[in-house]
């Protein structure tokens, strides 16, 4: 496989914790020149730690990606540094398993369609604007299995991945012929720490422990363990990479075979 990066400037939004840091991870390690952002200067401080304080090829921006003006400042500082944009991984967004219909209010819709659904489409905008003035570019999005799989406690996340499923294929039917390809990467259940979260809700609501509710989710996977970060970043790595060329507007689910229909 083709897997050298080198000139190549890849953002990854929320960089700097988990699938991100694992993805940026592995960009440097091919030679890319890597822009990660998050809302958490002490995160990206970390990420630095990780990743390697002395890297030239890695630069950190500050950036909520629910407010356009720090999009903007994100794409700006990238092209500042290094003067292009030709892979965007659209990744960062807030957990958000457990209340019920009754339970959010719509301040917590309006803020959860403003960052993951929103926030994806104002990265997405500005990177476009880029890619095709080169006539070439990739964006992945990573959604989640709540996109296909309906939940009662995956309220807001669901529905807002459903939409990006569909933003994906659009964007991906109507940028093919100007060179952009754009693809999506559905992971879970990935090691990153959400999923304490959601096993404490599934270990209240079945009033049972939360090793009996962990032993009963992962009953349901068919690989029988968590996936980890680096495993869900090779497969972001593999549709960034020229040996990717002919997919768009395609969703690969990286998920231990949990996702059971077709
Ligand atoms: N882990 C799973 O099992 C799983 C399953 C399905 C889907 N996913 C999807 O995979 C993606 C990554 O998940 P993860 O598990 O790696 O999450 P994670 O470990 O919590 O990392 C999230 C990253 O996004 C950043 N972030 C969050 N909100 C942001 C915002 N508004 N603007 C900028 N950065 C923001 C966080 O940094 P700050 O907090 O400092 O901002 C952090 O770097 C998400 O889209 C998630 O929905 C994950």
């Amino acid at each position: 496989m083709n897997l050298d990066f080198k000139n190549k400037v890849v953002v990854i939004t929320g960089g700097s914790k988990g699938i991100g840091l694992a993805t940026a991870k592995k960009f440097l390690n091919a030679n890319a020149k890597v822009v990660i952002c998050g809302r958490s200067a002490n995160n990206l401080q970390e990420a630095v730690q990780i990743l390697g304080s002395d890297n030239s090829n890695l630069k950190t921006v500050q950036c909520d990606i629910s407010y356009t003006n720090q999009v903007d400042n994100l794409f700006n500082i990238t092209l500042n540094t290094f003067g292009n944009v030709d892979v965007l991984i659209n990744n960062a967004a807030p957990t958000s398993w457990g209340p019920l219909i009754d339970e959010i209010d719509e301040e917590e819709w309006l803020e959860a369609v403003n960052s993951k659904l929103l926030g994806y489409i104002r990265c997405t905008k500005r990177a476009i604007d880029y890619m095709l003035h080169q006539k070439s570019g990739r964006i992945i999005n990573i959604v989640g299995m709540g996109g296909r799989g309906p939940n009662k406690r995956y309220l807001t996340g669901g529905p807002i991945n459903s939409a990006i499923l569909t933003l994906t294929k659009a964007l991906a039917n109507h940028y093919g012929s100007q060179g952009i390809l754009v693809t999506a990467i559905s992971p879970g259940p990935i090691d990153t720490g959400h999923h304490e979260n959601i096993l404490n809700w599934m270990a209240k609501e079945a009033k049972i422990s939360y090793q009996e509710a962990m032993d009963n989710f992962l009953s349901g996977v068919p690989l029988k363990r968590y996936g980890k970060p680096e495993e869900v970043a090779s497969a972001i790595v593999f549709l960034a990479s020229q040996d990717a060329s002919f997919i768009t507007g395609s969703e690969i689910l990286v998920d231990g075979g949990r996702f059971r229909s077709l």
